[in-house]
C-alpha cells in the first residue's frame, strides 16, 4: 500500500504535491518523494523517512516547476532507502513514475530489460514500469504506458511523466485505487479523494485499465482500445478527515474491512494455482529443515496468538515439534536452543523489543531465524535470517486486526512450504489446501456482509463486566485473541479459556446472565464443545456461539449464533477471528471509548 499523487495546472506543482501526500500517510510513510518538470528537464527529490523528511529537502534544494508526480511508499519489494524511494526513472532519465501496488512478473521483466542493455539501481518491482514504457516509447506517452501495461501482471495505480511530452501526465490503474480531481485549470491525481479536496471537491473514479491523458487544458480518459471514455463527476460532499478513514468511522474498522484485500495480497506471487510455493525470502534447505529438531514460535500479545495458530497447524502439517511462547517470558527462561533450534519470530511492526531481544538472543546460541512481519526493512526484518513479510500495509488502529490475519495467511503458507521440503504432505495435499486458502478472500468478504448479529448482540451486551470466551483446539487460539481484542478496545474484563479446561476452576465463575461467546468450528471436537456449552448454560450463562453455516444445532444451546461460510477446519482461524474482532468493535463503539487509540496502550512497544 502506497500513495501516488500528480498535478498539472500553473501552482508550483511540489507544493501542491507535497500537500496532497500529507493526507495519503496513512497509506504508507517510510519515504516519499516527488518528480517535477523544471525547464523541461525532470527534478527528483526523495528521500526515506517521513514526509517531513522530504519537505525539509525541499526547502534544502527546491524544485519549480508546473506539473509533476508524487509517492508515499510503504515497502514491499526492497527496503525503504533513499534509492528505493519512488519516483523511479528509467535508465536514460526520461521518464519517470510513481506506482502503488505490486508487479508480480517484475524479475521476469526485469531480466527481459537488463538484456536489453536497461540498468536497474533500485530493489523495487516498480523500476521495470519506467524501463518498460521507455522500450515502447516511439513518440507518444499514451501509447508506451498502454503497452506497457500488457506486459505487467499484478496491480498498479501509476502516475507517469517524460521529458519529452513535458506538458502531459498519464496515469492508468488497474486493482489499486486511483481518482482524478478536476479543478479550475488544473487537474491532479490521487490514490484516494483527501489528497485533491484542499483544491476540488469534483473528482472522476476510475475503473481498471481507465487511461487518463491529463494536460493544463483537461483530462481525456480512454479505454483499453482508445476509444474516449466519458464520466460522470462525483461531486464529494464529505469532509476530508473522514475521507482518510476512507468513508469508514475509524481505522480500526477499515482496517477490519480491508481484510479480504489483506489475505489476497499475503498470497499473491507466493500461493498460485497448480505451482510450487515460492517464498523469494526464506531460504531454508531441505537439509537445514532436516537438521531441524524444534521449532519456537516468538511474539507479543497478537503475535502471539497467532503464533498459537502456528504450532497447531505445523506440528500437524510438518510434523516438527513446536512451542510457542511469549517473547517477554521466553527470552528471560533460559530456554533450549541450539544450532538444530528454528526461531519464528512474529511482530508486525519489526521494532517489538522483547521480540527483537529473543531474535538476537537466538542468533546468538546458533538458532536460524525466521521473521515474520508487516514492515519491510524494521530491525527484525534486518536481523533475521529469513523473511516472510505480510502485505497487510500500514496498520493505523492501535488494536491489530489486518496484521494479525495476515500473519496466519504467512504461518499457513510457511508451513505448506515446510511440509512440502520436508516430504510430510504430497503434493496433491498441498494444492488441495492452497485452492481453499485462494477462496478465503472472497469468504471473508461475505463475512463482512452480515453484520447484524452482532451489532445486535453489542447492543445487548456492552454494559457487562466480564465476558468468556471458550474453545477447543483452533478454536481456542482464536478465542483468546478475541478476548484480547475486547479487552484492550472496550475495558470489559474478558478472559478465554479451552472448553475442556472450565469446570477445572474457572466454571466457579460463571452465574446466571454471565455472557460467553463460544467458538465450534473444529469438527472433531464439537461434541465436546456443545457439552462445555450445556454446563455454562445450565448455570445460568448466555452464550454466543460461532460456527460453520449449516451448523444449526448450535441455536439449540445458544441465544445467538453467528454463521462463517464453511472451509476447512485447518483455515477456520482466518475467518472466525473476524467476528470476534467486529463484535469488540461494536460493543467498544456503543460504549463510547475510542477504539482506534484505546487508553494506556501504543502501536509499537520499543520498550522492555
Ligand atoms: C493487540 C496488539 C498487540 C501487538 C503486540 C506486538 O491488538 O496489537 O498485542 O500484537 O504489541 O506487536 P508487534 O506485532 O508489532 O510486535
Amino acid at each position: 500500500m502506497c500513495g501516488i499523487v500528480g498535478f498539472v495546472g500553473q501552482r508550483q506543482a511540489a507544493d501542491v504535491l507535497v500537500e496532497g501526500l500529507s493526507k495519503l500517510e496513512y497509506r504508507g510513510y517510510d519515504s516519499a518523494g516527488v518528480a517535477v518538470i523544471e525547464d523541461g528537464e525532470i527534478e527528483i527529490r526523495k528521500c526515506k523517512g517521513r514526509l517531513a523528511n522530504l519537505s525539509s529537502k525541499l526547502k534544502d534544494e527546491p524544485v519549480h516547476g508546473t506539473m509533476g508526480i508524487g509517492h508515499t511508499r510503504w515497502a514491499t519489494h526492497g527496503e525503504p532507502s533513499d534509492v528505493n524511494s519512488h519516483p523511479h526513472s528509467n535508465t536514460s532519465e526520461t521518464i519517470s513514475v510513481v506506482h502503488n501496488g505490486i508487479i508480480e512478473n517484475y524479475l521476469k521483466l526485469r531480466e527481459k530489460l537488463e538484456a536489453k542493455g536497461y540498468k536497474f539501481f533500485s530493489q523495487t518491482d516498480t523500476e521495470v514500469i519506467p524501463n518498460l514504457i521507455d522500450y515502447y516509447y516511439k513518440g507518444d506517452l499514451l501509447e508506451a504506458v498502454k503497452k506497457a501495461t500488457t506486459k505487467m501482471e499484478g496491480s498498479y495505480a501509476i502516475g507517469v511523466i517524460s521529458k519529452n511530452e513535458p506538458g502531459k501526465l498519464v496515469a492508468v490503474r488497474k486493482d489499486s485505487p486511483l481518482i482524478v480531481g478536476l479543478g479550475k485549470d488544473e487537474f491532479f491525481i490521487a490514490s484516494d479523494i483527501p489528497a485533491v479536496l484542499n483544491y476540488t471537491r469534483d473528482v472522476y473514479l476510475l475503473e481498471d485499465k481507465e487511461f487518463v491523458v491529463m494536460t493544463k487544458d483537461g483530462v481525456t480518459l480512454y479505454d483499453e482500445d482508445g476509444e474516449m471514455v466519458n464520466k460522470d463527476v462525483y461531486h464529494v460532499t464529505w469532509d476530508a478527515h473522514a475521507a482518510e478513514k476512507g468513508g469508514y468511522e475509524d481505522f480500526m474498522i477499515k482496517e477490519i474491512h480491508e481484510q479480504p484485500k489483506a489475505i489476497k495480497d499475503t498470497m499473491t506471487s507466493r500461493l498460485v494455482a497448480g505451482q510450487d510455493i515460492v517464498l523469494d525470502k526464506i531460504h531454508l534447505t531441505k537439509e537445514q529443515l532436516d537438521n531441524v529438531d524444534k521449532i519456537y514460535i516468538i511474539g507479543c500479545g497478537t503475535a502471539y496468538h497467532a503464533g498459537l495458530v502456528g504450532k497447531n497447524i505445523i506440528e500437524k502439517l510438518a510434523r516438527i515439534p513446536v512451542e510457542v511462547d511469549i517473547a517477554s517470558e521466553f527470552r528471560y527462561r533460559d530456554p533450549l536452543i541450539t544450532d538444530r533450534t528454528l526461531i519464528i519470530v512474529i511482530s508486525q511492526s519489526g521494532e517489538t523489543a522483547d521480540t527483537l531481544a529473543v531474535l538476537r538472543d537466538g542468533k546468538k546460541k546458533g538458532a536460524r531465524v525466521v521473521a515474520i512481519t508487516n514492515v519491510v526493512g524494521s530491525s527484525v526484518s534486518r536481523e533475521a535470517d529469513d523473511v516472510f513479510y505480510t502485505w497487510a500495509g500500514p496498520e493505523i488502529a492501535v488494536a491489530s486486526t489486518k496484521a494479525y490475519v495476515t500473519q496466519l495467511v504467512a504461518l499457513y503458507i510457511l508451513t505448506l512450504y515446510l511440509a512440502d521440503l520436508k516430504g510430510t504432505l504430497s503434493k496433491e495435499e498441498i494444492e488441495k489446501i492452497k485452492t481453499e486458502m485462494l477462496t478465503l478472500p472472497e469468504k471473508a468478504e461475505t463475512l463482512l456482509n452480515n453484520l447484524e448479529t452482532m451489532q445486535k448482540f453489542a447492543s445487548k451486551s456492552y454494559m457487562e463486566k466480564d465476558i468468556f470466551f471458550l474453545g477447543r483446539g483452533l478454536d481456542y487460539a482464536v478465542s483468546l485473541e478475541g478476548s484480547l481484542k475486547l479487552k484492550e478496545i472496550s475495558y470489559i474484563h474478558a478472559e478465554a479459556y479451552a472448553g475442556g479446561e472450565l469446570k477445572h476452576g474457572p466454571i466457579a465463575l460463571i452465574e446466571p446472565g454471565t455472557v460467553v461467546i463460544a467458538t465450534l468450528t473444529q469438527e472433531t471436537l464439537l461434541d465436546k464443545m456443545v457439552s462445555n456449552i450445556r454446563e455454562v448454560v445450565t448455570r445460568g450463562a448466555k452464550v454466543l456461539g460461532i460456527a460453520f453455516e449449516g451448523s444449526t444445532e448450535i441455536e439449540k444451546t445458544c441465544d445467538y449464533a453467528i454463521y462463517i461460510p464453511r472451509t476447512m477446519e485447518l483455515l477456520a482461524p482466518i475467518l472466525s477471528v473476524i467476528p470476534h474482532q467486529l463484535i469488540s468493535y461494536y460493543v467498544a463503539k456503543q460504549k463510547g471509548c475510542d477504539v482506534d487509540k484505546p487508553r494506556n496502550l501504543a502501536k509499537s512497544v520499543t520498550v522492555e
